[in-house]
């Protein structure tokens, strides 16, 4: 006889939410998560560093991890910001997590109480600004233009809200390649903004998890590169370079902020096994990897861009011309409601993400993110030109419907 169902009701931690079932289905032309391209994961290469790492050290798996993530790649991690961001930090200063996610969550919970005020761009990263809300904190947009962060406007808003007695704890920015924008913030910007962060004794939350992926144009100085005062944390990550299942990102912060950080840290970190692979891969391969990983996107990119020249250009919309990462930022006219059109256009096999869903300030309906870094080139144009018939029929539908009454 099956036993009677347990209640757990009146046992849930006041902190837990219910978390959705969700399915995961990709439509055909996936625009919408920023995917690398499956064929340029370098599966032979992993093989190979698995193998040679686990022939070294394999028999440490019998201990539990580093706690701050496998010594090796640590130190490729060290010689890696020194060679493409200019500063440099020790191997004890730079923390191995589970992806770039766990990175921002762990400093996002060392330095976050509910209630306190965070300000992010106007159009952010939904799982940070997710991750922002679960801890609680009250998330302000400041207004971005085709550079990122505007710093006078930065600078009125902290104003503001210090004189609602709302003082900002901290900014989170991605500079480069922003997402779900694509810009990528100037040097002198950056500047200002960094006067600005210490003026307010605001620090920053620096998540550079793209800037691998420049295909022209010149890469800007980190945040944490161009002031080591200990107010910049910076996160990056291997998901965009190597692939997100791989589950692999670092952050480096003060020491007194990572010791808070680490007090989230739960299960050890990431598997000590896969970074083997990554270390090995990557300290063989890493370059030469990101410059033919860039050369496939190119093709993408531009067959994306293509596309949206030929369809949507007549509808009167705009989009960005990304130098890198792996999105291109669409606005369509104020009409067109990209918030309701997703469901709809999903179901005829093309999938993007409404800008709505990137807004900490509740705007952005008119506004999607299109990804082309998985699909093909030919998928990019095809899905495109579908893209624009879907959307043209059901306005014209809309059209239809309000017409009558407009009468
Ligand atoms: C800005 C930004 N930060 C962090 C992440 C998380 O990536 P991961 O946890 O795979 O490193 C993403 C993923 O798309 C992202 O766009």
């Amino acid at each position: 006889m099956p036993s009677p169902k347990f209640s757990y009701d009146g046992l849930f931690s006041s902190r837990s939410q219910e978390v959705p079932a969700r399915k995961v289905v990709h439509p055909k032309y996936d625009f919408v998560v920023a995917y690398p391209d499956p064929e340029t994961v370098p599966l032979d290469g992993l093989v190979d560093g698995l193998k040679e790492g686990l022939e070294r050290d394999g028999k440490d798996l019998a201990y539990y991890p580093h706690p701050l993530g496998l010594p090796e790649l640590r130190e490729l991690v060290t010689s890696k910001l020194e060679r493409d961001r200019g500063f440099k930090v020790t191997p004890e200063q730079v923390v191995i997590t589970s992806g770039s996610s766990e990175a921002n969550w762990l400093v996002i919970q060392a330095l976050t109480n509910p209630g306190d005020t965070v300000i992010t761009e106007e159009f952010v990263y939904t799982g940070t600004l997710g991750q922002l809300r679960r801890a609680g904190a009250n998330v302000v947009g400041t207004p971005v233009d085709d550079e990122g962060i505007v710093p006078e406007p930065l600078e009125d808003l902290i104003k503001l809200l210090i004189k609602q007695n709302k003082r900002p704890k901290y900014l989170y920015t991605i500079p480069e390649f922003q997402n779900p924008t694509g810009t990528t913030l100037p040097r002198q910007r950056r500047e200002k903004i960094l006067e600005i962060a210490h003026r307010h004794k605001m620090p920053i939350l620096e998540d550079d998890c793209y800037v691998d992926l420049r295909l022209e144009g010149k890469t800007q100085p980190a945040f944490r590169s161009l002031d080591d005062s200990g107010i910049v944390n910076y996160v990056a990550s291997f998901s965009k370079i190597l692939a997100p299942g791989l589950r692999h990102g670092y952050f480096t912060v003060p020491d007194e902020v990572q010791r808070r950080a680490l007090s989230f840290r739960a299960g050890g970190g990431p598997s000590q096994f896969t970074s083997y692979a990554v270390v090995e891969y990557l300290k063989r391969d890493m370059y030469d990897h990101i410059s033919d990983i860039n050369g496939v996107q190119r093709h993408k990119r531009d067959a994306m861009l293509g596309a949206l020249g030929e369809r949507f250009g007549g509808m009167g919309a705009k989009w960005s011309h990304p130098q890198g990462g792996l999105y291109v930022w669409l606005e369509m006219p104020k009409n067109y409601d990209m918030t309701a059109l997703q469901p709809i256009c999903f179901e005829a096999g093309v999938g993007y993400a409404a800008g709505a869903n990137f807004a900490p300030n509740g705007n952005g309906d008119n506004f999607a993110r299109l990804c082309y870094g998985h699909p093909s080139p030919e998928y990019n144009r095809e899905g495109i030109a579908l893209l624009a018939d879907i959307i043209e029929k059901q306005m014209a539908k809309n059209k239809a419907r309000v017409a009558p009454g407009a009468r």
